[in-house]
């Protein structure tokens, strides 16, 4: 019996150990953690239960029968995190490289039909050299079975990966269909064709840093949402990002008790918008004077900052902030604004978190490089996530809001429920400058009737009232009250139900 129990242990010992103690020094001499090592991070101490640590590749080309390792190159299970079920799998770039075969990729679609049916998050942590080569369309075959199972798994569970070494070829495309994606700085980097190819076929000549690091796909691609400087930070922010989000489309987020009171004034707040209409102000410090104990996930932070995606709690309960950013390119929506913007919008729609959105927004940016990258089409992403969006909804316009902008970010007339304005709102169809132009074009040669006729515009239309008197607007509110009036809007929103006409699925610009 004891022999037996022994046993157990020595493969249970051969399996923790990977691809040997050389490689393991290896892989920590270039400054990152093992697979085991980064689960240990991510889970609650003690919580992670493997499964399949005993599998092994099936292979008998190129002389692979003589190489196996238990566990084949993937370590997958199920543990905590703050007490609430997340399943991982952590490709193990000791073995193979981390590359998948088909029974490596069995264990992560086992791990994947155990998160969806129990209805739980489920993270892939990323450092891998793709399909394993020796075993050729086995291979391809397991990543389709991983790639359809992210599929039926979009919008039922949140699904989270962390790129953490190599990530090429097939390992790529399972990330890119999960809802966030997140990078470790200088030691992580994606692409479907290694630099090599890209000689070969395009006699570039890049290093992988330059063509896949974590810069380039957080301020260029915009494929990561975020990059940390190790191992250890990007494992804690995604504990971090995860109490943020709930189990599943079929339960709430998490409240999380705060001593932050509702009721909270920001006097600061009256104050923020400047009295020169064309300069910026920071939005971020509304968003953080808004939530709870200032505590804010952004997401995309590098990419597009002309607007502000990310999670924060209003009264403990999880909200989506979107908001333009005064700051950079005066808050003007682009098509990479708007792209980033609608794939939040619909990532909070799909787990039911409410939106509360913060308009400070001169117009679409007009110009040839924005109409010839497809600017009509991004735009109406934007337009279309809001609108077919029937979650709960707060909008408030601190500034401008100014032509298809101001229908584009969460108006009343796509669907918002509560829509308030700062005093210092202008809500009109373009800036006074701009608009007697056009319409007083008789008069530019005389600089004294224009600055009249400026005036004029300014006065008649430059505030939230015109726009109150419709109905638009919900009511003109103190800056400083603007917590308290958002927490009272979301608690009052709480038992929201919409009904939307019945169909397979939409058909959003893409
Ligand atoms: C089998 C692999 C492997 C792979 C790496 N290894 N990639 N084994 N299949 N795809 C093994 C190596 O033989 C080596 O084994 C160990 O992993 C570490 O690899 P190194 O090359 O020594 O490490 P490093 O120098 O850090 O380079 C890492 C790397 C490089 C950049 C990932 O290994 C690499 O370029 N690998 C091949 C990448 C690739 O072309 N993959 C196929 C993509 S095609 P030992 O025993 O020495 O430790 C693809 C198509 C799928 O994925 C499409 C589906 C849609």
């Amino acid at each position: 019996m004891y022999d037996i129990l022994r046993q157990l242990e020595e493969k249970r010992a051969e399996a923790r150990a990977g691809g040997g103690e050389r490689r393991i020094q290896a892989q920590h001499a270039k400054g990152k953690l093992t697979a085991r090592e980064r689960i240990e991070i991510l889970l609650d101490e003690g919580s992670f239960e493997e499964f399949d640590m005993f599998v092994e590749h099936r292979s008998h080309d190129f002389g692979m029968e003589e190489q196996t390792t238990p566990g084949d190159g993937v370590v997958t299970g199920w543990g905590t995190v703050n007490g609430r079920l997340v399943y991982v799998f952590a490709k193990d770039f000791t073995v193979f490289g981390g590359s998948l075969s088909e029974t490596h990729a069995q264990k992560i679609c086992k791990i994947q039909d155990m998160a969806l049916k129990m209805g739980a998050p489920i993270v892939g942590l990323f450092d891998a050299g793709g399909a394993r080569i020796q075993e050729g369309v086995a291979a391809l075959g397991g990543y389709g079975e991983v790639f359809r199972r992210n599929i039926l798994a979009s919008g039922v569970i949140p699904q989270i990966s962390v790129i953490m070494g190599p990530c090429a070829g097939g390992d790529v495309y399972s990330p890119a269909m999960t809802d966030f994606i997140f990078m470790v700085k200088n030691r992580s980097y994606m692409f479907v064709t290694g630099p090599d190819v890209v000689k070969t076929v395009t006699h570039e000549e890049v290093t992988p840093e330059e063509l896949g690091g974590a810069k380039v796909h957080t301020t260029k691609s915009s494929i990561a949402d975020g990059a940390y400087d190790d191992d250890l930070q990007a494992l804690t922010q995604v504990r971090h990002l995860i109490n943020f989000l709930p189990l599943s489309n079929r339960e709430p987020a998490p409240p999380l008790a705060t001593s932050d009171p509702i009721d909270r004034i920001e006097m600061a707040l009256d104050t923020l918008i400047p009295d020169n209409p064309n300069k910026p102000y920071d939005i971020k410090e509304v968003i953080l004077k808004s939530i709870d104990d200032a505590d804010f996930f952004e997401i995309q932070e590098d990419f597009a900052k002309n607007i502000v995606t990310g999670f924060g709690r209003i009264d403990g309960q999880t909200v989506g902030f979107v908001a333009n950013q005064p700051m950079v390119l005066a808050g003007v929506l682009d098509s990479d604004a708007s792209r980033k913007g609608a794939r939040f919008v619909r990532f909070c729609d799909c787990f039911n978190i409410p939106i509360v959105t913060f308009v400070d927004v001169p117009g679409f940016l007009p110009g040839t490089s924005q109409e010839y990258g497809g600017l009509i089409k991004h735009g109406a992403k934007l337009l279309f996530a809001y609108g077919e969006a029937p979650v709960p909804k707060v909008t408030i316009i601190t500034r401008k809001a100014y032509g298809g902008a101001y229908d584009v970010m969460s108006s009343k007339h796509l669907g918002s429920d509560v829509n308030y304005a700062w005093p210092t709102a202008e809500i009109a169809v373009m800036g006074a400058k701009g608009a007697v132009e056009i319409i007083f074009r008789q008069d530019i040669g005389d600089p004294d009737k224009i600055a009249t006729r400026t005036k004029e515009y300014e006065d008649r239309f430059l505030n939230p009232f015109i726009a109150a008197q419709r109905g638009y607007i919900d009511d003109v509110i103190m800056p400083h009250s603007t917590r308290r009036r958002i927490a009272r809007a979301l608690a009052m929103l709480r038992s929201k139900e919409e009904e939307t006409p019945w169909k397979k699925h939409d058909n959003i610009p893409l």
